[in-house]
């Protein structure tokens, strides 16, 4: 078997024109542009590359994005200096800080120095508490664009057993939530799924593996998801960003492919559909803070 191919880039671009499409009526509308500011801390390549990525998104859909790209070694007042000044901007929108931070910074006192209404992110504690308990302010971008991903190719979780390896905060936790909520109309993206969550003390990783319907590799561990790993036509999103002598690697071997039914590939894969997200996000958030 050959797996379908859940091509983030394509799928990426459908809704890129639909925001691209909101974003020109609300202008024409006399209404502000949505705009995004992007602080980075130091000069990761890597963190540069994506914050690169999110503003040239942000052009392309008529929306305004601004980089504050600040010293490694900031302290962490000026850092929260900077986020205040932001949060009292009216026209910023979004504000996302890119991680990770410079280990003297401590990340949770920057995440909470966001105001929730702005965290487009969805990392605040508020905004995460209001997912858990299926009243999302928004959605955190990288499990909202696996879960389009899956939906606007064809495979609705509802139902289904899904599998998800590792348990981040920014990924595998939330995407947990998320598969397993009922979808009502406060929580359109409820996907009612069966869920189960792999980390490092799981016993039998392949065995529970093989039972999912849906298996989403988060882990950041190049190829940890082999073959053997999935029951043959499953569906396999890979959301690993790996850096091997500098090319990017996911998770999931590439053999994988001659045993899933479909399968997300790295790069094109979740990562045009994380950014995606995060524009929609801000979007949502301009739309919010006019009313
Ligand atoms: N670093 C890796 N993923 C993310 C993300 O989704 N948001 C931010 N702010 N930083 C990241």
């Amino acid at each position: 078997m050959t797996a379908q191919r859940l091509d983030g880039k394509a799928t990426a671009a459908l809704i890129r024109a639909e925001i691209a499409a909101e974003v020109a009526a609300r202008t024409e509308e006399g209404e502000t542009k949505p705009g995004l500011a992007v602080i980075l801390v130091g000069d990761d390549p890597a963190s540069q590359t994506y914050v690169r990525n999110k503003r040239k998104a942000c052009a392309d859909v008529g929306m305004n994005s601004w980089l504050h790209h600040l010293p490694a070694d900031i302290t962490q007042d000026d850092l929260l200096e900077d986020i205040a000044e932001l949060d009292s901007n009216p026209g910023v929108h979004g504000i996302l800080v890119q991680l990770p931070l410079p280990k003297h910074i401590h990340e949770e006192a920057v995440l909470h120095a966001i105001d929730p209404l702005i965290d487009v992110d969805c990392f605040h504690p508020e905004n995460v508490g209001r997912l858990a308990t299926g009243h999302p302010r928004y959605y955190p971008c990288t499990p909202y664009g696996v879960i389009e991903l899956l939906r606007r190719n064809g495979h609705d979780p509802a139902g289904k057993e899904v599998v998800i390896v590792g348990r981040s905060n920014i990924v595998g936790k939330p995407l947990a939530m998320m598969m397993a909520q009922k979808k009502t109309a406060a929580n359109p993206t409820g996907c009612d799924a069966t869920v189960t969550i792999t980390h490092t003390r799981t016993q039998n990783l392949a065995d529970v593996c093989r039972r999912a319907d849906i298996l989403i590799a988060a882990v950041g561990k190049p190829a940890i998801i082999t073959p053997d790993m999935v029951r043959p036509g499953a569906v396999v999103v890979d959301v690993g960003t790996n850096v091997v002598d500098g090319k990017l690697i996911g998770d999931v071997d590439p053999r994988v492919a001659e045993v899933a039914g479909a399968l997300s590939p790295v790069p094109g894969g979740v990562g045009p559909m994380t950014i995606t997200m995060l524009l929609l996000n801000t979007l949502r958030a301009a739309q919010q803070l006019d009313v």
